[in-house]
């Protein structure tokens, strides 16, 4: 099919409020919907790119609320900003992960993920937006500032209309975003322009299977003794958990549960944590579930996290990471010739480190943020990265990769029970790992939507408490007391800043944190991806060398040092908040 379009300057005024967060811009779907509120946010985006016409990107996202009305809007400012070529997800839907891929694969300009990630979705829930560069990665800070300079000036879009007198409706109404395949509209003012609906799995599907063995893991989903169970949680992983695990790997249909993408995603918070992913830790449980499965996995809506159960037993994001890591080679293919570096997030418990130490390779501690890797993968300086929030993933996209991180605890699964009568449990990976490395026990307490001014000022109680204690230092190595009743010292109390090793650009302020003279940490954070007010996270942290002390709960572990937090910081005092909404 072919039509033609016209390009029509339209005037707008500045909309408050657009800066992009930690992941893009994310707001209620009323606050997108305002008039002209994408249109600048996209206008003021390609205004900031250079050589951007007669190029080609890629667009798609979760397939929550509102995704194919974004789709429309951007395609039409696309093709009137002079783009050759939109690569489009089919249905509208490309997760995460997947469209880095398409960027990488294909040498793209970019991309554009219509994605709130894990926040609900549906008419009275969150849409959101982000751009990624050629790497396939997010936008790093240089452009994101770049497009929120350009919302504060706007003064007029650009945007294809049909050719006619009246110039108002769709000139692309008619594309099928069902149909995979070119529509290619003439231009009557310039070159013309082409949307390419794509298959959403491709790409992204033929990088997996070069990088996994895949005869492998088929081998251990047709073990009698090996059960698999994932949630995608009506996310977008539903059809690419259909395509991986039943049909290439031979598992059942139901070994997807939630597989169906929902655009409000049944009403369910798609996180894949212990709270949101209740069912699926239930289901795993045999002591509520005789027939638990001996991996449970979830993804969030978007498809970039990921959670990894046992039978009964949670894999911690930390540990997790540190375990691909210290696997990988042996485990892996696309690992075979061993890892340069590892990264993790400066939050992120150090069982990542221990691995690297024992590896001899590179090490890298950066801000919460999954863009902060992306040079550091581009330079070949770390290939697996992790981070406590329930993302990991390699170098193989610039993305985090839910299934990337299920299909590396599956290949380490296969790998360490190949040539076994009886399976190893994931239970006895971990346990096996700690015995070797020593356990990191971790623990995350989130307040979410606490009132913005209380979160503000107990951080600055914080930041006052950092500078006494250091001030009242004798000397640089002089160990601190937090706490008169607690007897363990603080060996460093800073306001974590990074520098990047590759480009040498400088990120401040990244989270309060308290570094005990035995390594133990507390950190404070405020999170950059919440909707509305603030979101306070309490990170703690505590390793444990000696094996007859690793088996304990972690709540229990970690206890004297979550209530240190809390009084010091004066938690309760400045948000009014008795318990944290959410513990990982
Ligand atoms: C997103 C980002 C991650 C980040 C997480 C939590 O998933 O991609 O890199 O760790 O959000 O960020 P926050 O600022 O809310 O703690
Ligand atoms: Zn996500």
């Amino acid at each position: 099919m072919t039509g033609s379009f016209a390009i029509k300057s339209i005037p707008t005024s500045p909309i408050d409020g657009q800066k992009t967060g930690t992941s893009g811009l994310r707001k209620k779907v009323s606050v997108f919907q305002q008039p002209n509120y994408l249109h600048n946010w996209v206008q003021s985006l390609f205004s900031s790119l250079d050589g951007l016409p007669g190029s080609t990107i890629a667009l798609g996202g979760d397939g929550r609320y509102w995704n194919k009305d974004a789709i429309r809007i951007i395609c039409r400012l696309a093709a009137a900003n002079g783009l050759a070529r939109v690569k489009v997800g089919h249905n509208g839907i490309l997760c995460t992960p997947a469209i880095s891929s398409v960027i990488r694969a294909h040498d793209l300009y970019g991309g554009i993920i219509l994605t709130a990630s894990h926040n609900p979705g549906g008419p009275t829930n969150d849409f959101g937006i982000k751009y990624n560069v050629a790497n396939g990665g997010p936008a790093p800070e240089t452009v994101t500032s770049a497009i929120f300079k350009n919302t504060a000036t706007i003064s007029e879009y650009n945007y294809a209309v049909v050719p006619d007198a009246d110039h108002a409706a769709d000139p692309f109404a008619a594309v099928d975003l069902s149909v995979k395949g070119e529509t290619t509209f003439s231009n009557v003012d310039g070159p013309s322009f082409v949307i390419e609906v794509i298959d959403s799995a491709d790409d992204y599907v033929t990088l997996l299977q070069s990088m996994f063995d895949f005869a492998k893991l088929k081998a251990l989903f047709a073990r009698p003794d090996f059960s698999f169970l994932f949630d995608a949680m009506n996310g977008v992983t539903g059809p690419y958990g259909h395509r991986i695990f039943v049909d290439l790997l031979g598992g059942k249909p139901e070994c997807v549960m939630r597989g169906e993408p929902l655009e409000d995603f049944g009403g369910a918070h798609p996180d894949p944590n212990l709270t949101y992913a209740a069912e699926l830790v239930a289901k795993c449980d045999p002591k509520q579930n005789p027939q638990a499965p001996d991996m449970g996995a979830a993804s969030d809506g978007d498809g970039d996290r990921n959670m990894v159960l046992g039978k009964g037993f949670f894999v911690t994001p930390s540990d997790s990471v540190a375990l691909i890591a210290a696997k990988a080679k042996e485990a892996i293919p696309y690992f075979k010739n061993g890892l340069k570096g590892v990264a993790r997030s400066m939050p992120t418990a150090g069982a990542l480190d221990r691995v690297a130490a024992e590896l001899g390779i590179e090490l890298h501690e950066v801000p919460t943020g999954w863009k902060y890797f992306g040079n550091l993968m581009d330079a070949e300086r770390a290939q697996i990265c992790g981070e406590e929030s329930f993302g990991t993933g390699s170098d193989h996209v610039r993305e985090k990769d839910g299934i990337f991180a299920v299909l590396c605890w599956l290949a380490i699964v296969a790998h360490e029970s190949a040539g076994k009568d009886a399976l190893v449990s994931i239970e006895d990976i971990v346990i096996n790992h700690w015995k070797k490395y020593g356990r990191n026990f971790f623990s995350r307490y989130d307040y979410e939507e606490v009132e913005t001014k209380g979160a503000n000022a107990m951080m600055a109680h914080i930041d006052e408490l950092q500078a006494n204690m250091n001030a009242a230092r004798g000397s640089p190595d002089e160990p601190m007391a937090l706490d008169p009743d607690f007897s363990t010292k603080v060996a460093l109390a800073d306001n974590f800043s990074y520098v990047d090793p590759i480009d040498g650009s400088e990120a401040t302020g990244q989270g309060r944190r308290f570094v005990f003279t035995d390594g133990s940490r507390v950190i404070f954070r405020l999170s950059g991806t919440g909707s509305s007010g603030a979101t306070i996270r309490l990170y703690a942290e505590r390793y444990e060398p000696d094996e007859n002390g690793q088996l304990v709960n972690a709540q229990a572990a970690l206890k004297p040092f979550i209530e240190l937090a809390l009084k010091v910081s004066k938690l309760e005092a400045f948000t009014g908040r008795r318990e944290p909404t959410v513990i990982t």
